[in-house]
């Protein structure tokens, strides 16, 4: 019968690594007599990091003192005490090949349910003294599992684990794991996990997102379970367009209509997305990278950019003032997850000055499908001399069956007719939308400066709408996400001091920075990155997660270590990447 070790608790503490502070408990220690495991911890015991570790499916983990010896031979490594993988309960027996999730078994007084595999993190790597740890875990099959607590109780080493009931469906951790993380991912498997109820939520959501994109059919490539960014694979590199024509769209705003400069056809863009455009304003400088949402109708022939031209902006300036009619542009193919999603449930539509271009493509491919679907077409700008695209969402909000508009000029000018070129002055808010009765049963996609972002979505999120209806498109540089790395105040990108002036010149595109590649002082694109203070998005630094997939715009990469699941084409994960060359990453 499997058998309890050992009980270990540790509450987070800062530790040092790679010069900077991270919140951790990944240190556990075995405790003495017998201690009560409640809810959503045993006594003593704490996470770091709640987004990652902690909460009621997360509540205990689990490790096998089987696979320890595994790790000390395949590490040739004698130094492991109880607690050393992080986990909570050592135990004896229940191998991750033979737990399901699902099973319930009782230890002391508390009775237990099985939930998920260990997720990854970097922080193992830390606790364990090799950095590799994270993807040995997921990749050997031995992940370890946590418990869900269904009845709190004393525990102590040397209980008995006793199993009292069968999770249906019998899928083990090895297999759950396996269906995430590794290649692969059998359609009939993931259905059959979504039938098992003591999934959590968020593993939930991965299956079904692997299912929504065609896990297991012939040419889809990366992992949707682990990256919104898996659903849109792209050739990376350059090509030519020609200029077709230029016009004004408003006072700051002009639109270049671009097209196919050879023979090769134009690959169709999914609403919502962009084009990267190269341009060298200096011959002999460097070329400036700008990403650009493509604005007009989805088109295998023609594409359209609508370009903000900012006083202090080296490339719209360089659009402005050099680029005429029959001009060849070097383009990249269009990418980015920020994409209309079919359904029929309501879809609004709401965006602040340039913002607007993506959600206009949206607009343009509803009109162009006759949809049915409600459309709330929701816009921002500062008066009509600066507002775009006024006349053609009129007209085509005007030819859906159920489209509504609504405008907004935060300060009106004494021309501006209401009702004609807007419908109320003011901000664009979340009590307009309680004004309008707008529904929130809808997908909401958003784009505009960060501020106005950032309200909106908090202002949803409090009217319930769920995160995953929420989709946002922000140009000017994800947010960072560095799990339990604190007190570092966050910086403008820059070139490092020591950057060594020449090897493969790496520019990260939306953050307008390119700087040279040095093997010999970053292992990764991530260190890279974090050395210039691009923001960045990483957990397990190994491979697994898939945190850190990016846009590999142009160029190419060979990993070390591979990742488990490779990404998808056209993308990159930065933690475990290296340049062959030059290469530009949408970050
Ligand atoms: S941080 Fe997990 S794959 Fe890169």
């Amino acid at each position: 019968m499997a058998r309890l070790l050992a009980v270990n608790v540790g509450l987070p503490r800062d530790i040092l690594w790679n010069d900077r502070t991270v919140h951790t408990s990944v240190w556990k220690d075995p405790v003495q007599g017998r201690r009560m495991v409640r809810r959503l911890n045993i006594d003593g015991d704490g996470q770091g990091d709640l987004a990652g570790h902690g909460g009621e499916h997360r509540a205990v983990f689990v490790y096998q003192i089987e696979s320890y010896r595994y790790w000390e031979k395949r590490l040739g490594r004698s130094d492991f005490t109880y607690g050393q993988l992080g986990e909570n309960f050592t135990i004896e027996g229940l191998p991750d090949d033979e737990v399901c999730v699902g099973d319930r078994y009782r230890i002391g007084s508390a009775l237990f349910e099985v939930t998920q595999p260990r997720v990854t993190c970097y922080r193992v790597g830390i606790r364990m003294n090799e950095p590799r740890m994270a993807a040995l875990l997921t990749s050997s099959g031995r992940p370890g599992f946590y418990l869900r607590v269904l009845q709190e109780g004393e525990v102590g080493a040397g209980d008995p684990i006793v199993k009292v009931a069968e999770g249906p469906e019998r899928m083990t951790i090895e297999q759950i794991n396996a269906l995430l993380y590794l290649p692969g991912h059998p359609r009939s498997q993931l259905e059959r996990a979504l039938r098992i109820g003591a999934l959590p939520a968020g593993w939930r959501a991965s299956f079904e997102a692997l299912l929504r994109g065609g896990a297991g059919q012939a040419g889809t490539t990366g992992n949707a379970g682990l990256s919104t960014a898996a659903l849109t694979a792209t050739t990376p590199g350059f090509f030519p367009l020609r200029v077709a024509r230029i016009d004004r769209e408003s006072l700051d705003v002009l639109s270049f209509s671009l097209e196919a400069a050879d023979d090769r056809p134009l690959a169709t863009p999914l609403p919502g997305q962009f084009i990267v455009l190269r341009v060298r304003p200096e011959p002999s400088g460097p070329p400036l990278y700008r990403s650009y949402s493509l604005s007009g109708p989805p088109s295998a022939e023609r594409y359209r950019v609508s370009v903000k031209i900012e006083p202090e902006g080296r490339a719209g300036a360089y659009l402005k003032s050099r680029v005429r009619v029959g001009d060849v542009l070097d383009a990249s193919a269009p990418r980015g997850s920020f994409v209309l999603s079919a359904g029929e449930d309501p879809v609004v539509l709401l965006s602040a000055g340039i913002g607007a271009t993506p959600v206009l493509a949206m607009l343009h491919s509803l009109a162009a499908t006759a949809s049915r679907r409600e459309v709330w077409w929701l816009h921002g700008a500062r008066n009509r001399e600066s507002h775009s695209f006024g006349l053609d969402v009129r007209r085509l909000v005007a030819a859906l069956a159920r489209g509504r508009i609504h405008v907004c000029y935060s300060r009106p000018a004494a021309g501006d007719k209401l009702g004609q070129d807007y419908d109320a002055a003011g901000h664009l808010d979340i009590a307009t939308l309680d004004a309008l009765a707008v529904p929130r049963d809808g997908d909401f996609y958003l784009c505009g400066p960060p501020r106005f972002l950032h309200d909106l979505i908090a202002g949803l999120a409090t009217r319930g709408v769920p995160p995953d209806r929420i989709h946002t498109e922000i140009f000017a540089g994800l947010e960072a996400m560095t799990p339990g790395v604190v007190g570092a105040p966050p910086r403008a990108p820059h070139v490092p001091s020591d950057d060594p002036g020449s090897g493969p010149l790496i520019s990260f595109a939306r953050s307008g920075l390119a700087v040279h590649w040095s093997p010999s002082k970053h292992r990764s694109l991530l260190e890279l990155a974090e050395a210039c203070d691009v923001p960045v998005r990483w957990s397990c630094r190994t491979g697994v997660c898939h945190s850190c997939e990016s846009g590999l715009v142009s160029g190419s990469v060979a990993y070390d270590p591979e990742p488990l699941d490779p990404p998808a084409e056209g993308n990159v994960l930065i933690c475990c990447s290296r340049p062959r060359g030059d290469v530009v990453i949408d970050i």
